[in-house]
């Protein structure tokens, strides 16, 4: 589960701290990708130099360098956007407590604020501290922001007192997120066919016929589906959006006859497919061997039309394969839409009516209307399509998986 996922490790002002070069080394032995993020207080207890060494990023601990004149600063949004999870170890009680209140003085703090990812917290502090009120409190709160709470355990504490708030072992820590993230998995086991992004038609070597998508919908749901444990096959038409997640396996085409082959082939095994490419219906009939020349006059191009990819599936899907379309519409868009279900096969449809207000081609926004075989629809707000693109895989898990 470990390999190509992005760690980002923050280690925080606790003796606990040396357990963590510990813990970076076993999360790159398992083939995680690390950086690791200090607050200020943690380099009192480990050097950057070292967890560095282990994790072989550089390793942060400030908003900008104050002796550097350049101007260029450390990006805790960046940081945070690149972590597939976020494992806070050791946490220390002055630590919990900025989460809770959102206090950001430090780079990790930000990186903390910033991040969409899962976040795991493994605390370590003395037994009073531990056992302290506010601190129970501020781990129930962090609990029912969504963060995973790794409990201390018991033992001898740095104060030579005997007691909990001794942080959780390397080994321990690793066992926790990976038994969290199987059951948070329910994706776990299924392969998914996504397709995304436009296609484009040759009309001669250098002109084509194609449209306006970027494949960010598509790429966002192959991400989406690969965090929730899905094996992804995305075959991804030449949009501008690529996947970051170097777990899914990329099948770049070009022209709706290319994206056919590709997804006829792959879909013989899948679980779920997932049509969001907006592919081109018609073609020229003949891609000209050479460029077209002006010749003063109209020139006609005769198109005719592309394979539907998603009704080719539709027709040979077995019963225990899901499938889902979408639909672009303009006008008429909820009759539309369901004309498309049943004609095509599909077990959901994602309508999307695009709008200036950020849906539909090209914006990093979306917002759509699920509807099932039953016709009933389930409207999605604007928001990002990463969010979008999680609440359609949510759909899907709990209405129309066995
Ligand atoms: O890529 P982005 O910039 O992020 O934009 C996302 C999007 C707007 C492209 C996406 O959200 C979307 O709406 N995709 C479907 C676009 C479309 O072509 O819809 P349609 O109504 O024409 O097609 C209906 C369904 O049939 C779609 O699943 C489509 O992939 C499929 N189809 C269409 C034609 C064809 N020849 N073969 C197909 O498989």
């Amino acid at each position: 589960m470990w390999r190509g996922k992005k760690v980002l490790l923050g280690v925080t002002g606790s003796i606990a701290a040396y357990k963590t070069t510990f813990l970076t080394r076993l999360l790159i032995k398992a083939g995680a990708e690390v950086k690791v993020v200090l607050s200020p207080a943690a380099r009192d207890f480990v050097t950057p130099l070292t967890l560095a060494t282990l994790s072989k990023n550089p390793v942060l601990w400030e908003y900008f360098d104050s002796e550097d004149d350049s101007g260029t600063w450390n990006n805790h949004v960046e940081l945070a956007l690149w972590a597939d999870l976020i494992i806070i170890a050791p946490a220390t009680s002055n630590t919990l407590g900025k989460m809770v209140s959102g206090t950001c003085d430090n780079l990790l703090l930000g990186v903390y604020m910033s991040a969409k990812c899962p976040i795991y917290f493994a605390p370590a502090m003395d037994l009073d501290m531990y056992r302290h009120p506010a601190t129970r409190e501020n781990i129930q709160k962090l609990q029912s922001f969504g963060h995973h709470f790794i409990p201390a355990g018991k033992g001898e504490l740095a104060s030579g007192l005997e007691g909990e708030g001794r942080m959780a072992e390397p080994e321990e820590i690793i066992a926790f997120v990976e038994e969290d993230m199987n059951i948070r998995s329910p994706l776990k086991g299924k392969k998914i066919l996504i397709n995304a992004g436009p296609t484009h038609e040759a009309i001669d070597p250098v002109r084509f016929i194609g449209n306006h998508s970027s494949g960010k919908m598509g790429v966002a749901l192959a991400e989406q589906a690969s965090a929730l444990g899905a094996q992804v096959f995305l075959v991804l038409g030449p949009g501008s959006a690529r996947p970051g997640d170097s777990t899914i396996e990329v099948h770049d085409v070009v022209s709706a006859d290319e994206m056919n082959e590709a997804c006829q082939e792959i879909f013989t095994n899948m679980d779920i497919a997932i049509l969001s490419a907006a592919v081109a219906d018609y073609k020229p009939a003949k891609k000209a061997d050479q460029k077209i020349k002006k010749s003063g006059d109209n020139l006609e191009i005769l198109l005719v039309e592309n394979p539907d990819i998603l009704r080719g599936l539709g027709e040979r899907k077995s019963d225990g394969q899901v499938l889902v379309g979408f639909a672009l519409e303009t006008q008429n868009a909820v009759p539309n839409a369901i004309q498309k279900l049943h004609k095509k096969n599909c077990d959901l449809i994602v309508l999307n009516t695009p709008s200036e207000k950020g849906s539909g081609f090209g914006y990093d926004t979306n917002e759509v209307i699920l509807i099932g075989r039953d016709e009933k629809t389930h409207t999605l707000e604007l928001k990002s399509k990463s969010e979008i693109a999680k609440e359609i895989l949510d759909h899907i898990c709990n209405h129309l998986l066995a």
